[in-house]
């Protein structure tokens, strides 16, 4: 397998910034520097990459964990936090999560290793629905819904069509289900924030069709077959 293919599958980098690490030095085979991204990596090659040894196992996993409060989705954290790492330290495998949930969300978090597939799934033209309960503050009037579906400027981009349905609610706040293709950074936040309904807590709930269901927090699950389909297809 070529290289940059190589460091791609491993998850450290789309193929393109694989390229760039190796012409810039920061790749080396068996001990050396590799400046050549057509190399042919070889059974038993050792491959680093800044320093760190490449996972080069052909065996991919896919495991949709729950992510608790107050847990990041990266894989090191300057602020000492934990990490969804922790989650799945029993898993031989160099695992990262597809995209990110905020600190304070909880739900739906695809961890792999196929480095290829969190690329495509992550890519904005894929725009794979994610679906999020949110529990937000006051009352959701017919107004407010219409823009929520139809978009709302959440500072400088007005998010697309989105799905949203209210699930209950009183005068103090109102349960919410919503589904959009983008991934703009605290999107959910801002968007419940535009309308004067502030998030009080969120959760994803699914991730195109695969469904967080009665999994517990802080627990994962392998995806099932379809569910791995329905990635590579979307
Ligand atoms: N939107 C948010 O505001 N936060 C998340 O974690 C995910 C989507």
């Amino acid at each position: 397998m070529r290289i940059n293919k190589f460091i791609a599958q491993a998850g450290i980098a789309s193929r393109r910034k694989a390229d760039e690490l190796i012409e810039n030095g920061n790749v080396k085979v068996n001990g050396a520097v590799m400046k050549e991204p057509g190399y042919d990596v070889k059974e038993g090659d050792k491959v680093y990459v800044n320093g760190r040894l490449i996972d080069s196992r052909d065996e991919k996993i896919y495991l949709l964990v729950n992510k608790p409060l107050n847990m990041i989705t990266t894989a090191s954290d300057d602020k000492d936090r934990d990490t969804v790492m922790d989650l799945v330290k029993d898993v031989d495998a160099r695992l990262f999560p597809v995209g990110r949930l905020d600190y304070n969300t909880t739900g739906a978090l695809i961890m792999t290793n196929d480095g290829d597939l969190s690329y495509r799934i992550t890519h904005p033209k894929h725009e794979m629905g994610k679906t999020y309960r949110a529990l937000v503050k006051g009352v959701i009037s017919r107004e407010k819904l219409a823009k929520l579906r139809n978009g709302v400027d959440i500072g400088g981009f007005i998010t697309s069509k989105a799905r949203v349905s209210i699930i209950k609610g009183n005068q103090h706040s109102t349960l919410v289900e919503i589904t959009i293709h983008e991934g703009k950074n605290r999107q959910v936040r801002k968007m419940f924030a535009a309308v004067g309904n502030p998030v009080q807590t969120l959760e994803r709930v699914a991730i195109g069709n695969i469904r967080l269901g009665r999994l517990k927090q802080g627990h994962y699950r392998k995806l099932t077959k379809e569910e791995i389909e329905s990635l590579k297809n979307c």
